[in-house]
């Protein structure tokens, strides 16, 4: 039910595009590519999800620079990735930074998306991720922090 706002920054297959969405759709939350951050304000909102692919370990650098230019002190926030891994490991350092940077950090997923940075001449790897399954994960990953979609309370008439 909290107001939220969605930062990502998606170029390798648009994998973590279609995790942000499927966060989005659970939640209700507003998404935002990366390099249009600069026009949103943090204190409008009650939590700020972001998540990217992981290029050499970390977070993709047009994220890490959107969420360095945010005011995030006293900020709740969640990090979220996709990886020819699909390793947890990867948001430990980009959520450290949020921390230093002020934010509490309310929740942490990752998921495997499609890679050809590798394997190229094979077909990469992680093929056909992120699939339903990792969808169905982010959606309920992402309900429990941000809560359901906001609920217009329908008109009370007279009975
Ligand atoms: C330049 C580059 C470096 C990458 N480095 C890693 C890496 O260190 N570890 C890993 O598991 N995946 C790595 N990947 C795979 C991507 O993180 C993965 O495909 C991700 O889902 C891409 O997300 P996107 O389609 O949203 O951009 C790399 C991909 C690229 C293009």
């Amino acid at each position: 039910m909290k107001k939220c706002l969605i930062v990502y920054d998606s170029y390798h297959h648009g994998n973590t595009r279609k995790v942000a969405e499927a966060m989005a759709q659970a939640t209700g939350a507003q998404l935002c590519p990366a390099d249009e951050a600069q026009g949103k304000n943090p204190g409008e909102y009650e939590i700020i999800g972001f998540g990217a692919g992981i290029a050499y370990g970390r977070f993709y650098e047009k994220l890490r620079k959107a969420a360095a230019a945010m005011d995030l002190k006293g900020k709740t926030v969640f990090v979220f990735s996709t990886s020819g891994t699909g390793s947890g490991k990867y948001n430990d350092g980009f959520s450290e930074e949020l921390k230093k940077a002020g934010a509490a950090v309310a929740g942490s997923f990752a998921c495997k998306g499609y890679d050809t940075m590798v394997m190229k001449m094979f077909g990469g790897v992680a093929k056909g991720h992120p699939d339903e399954n990792d969808l169905s994960a982010a959606k309920k990953f992402a309900l429990s922090v941000v809560g359901g979609r906001r609920q217009v309370a329908a008109p009370v008439g007279p009975a």
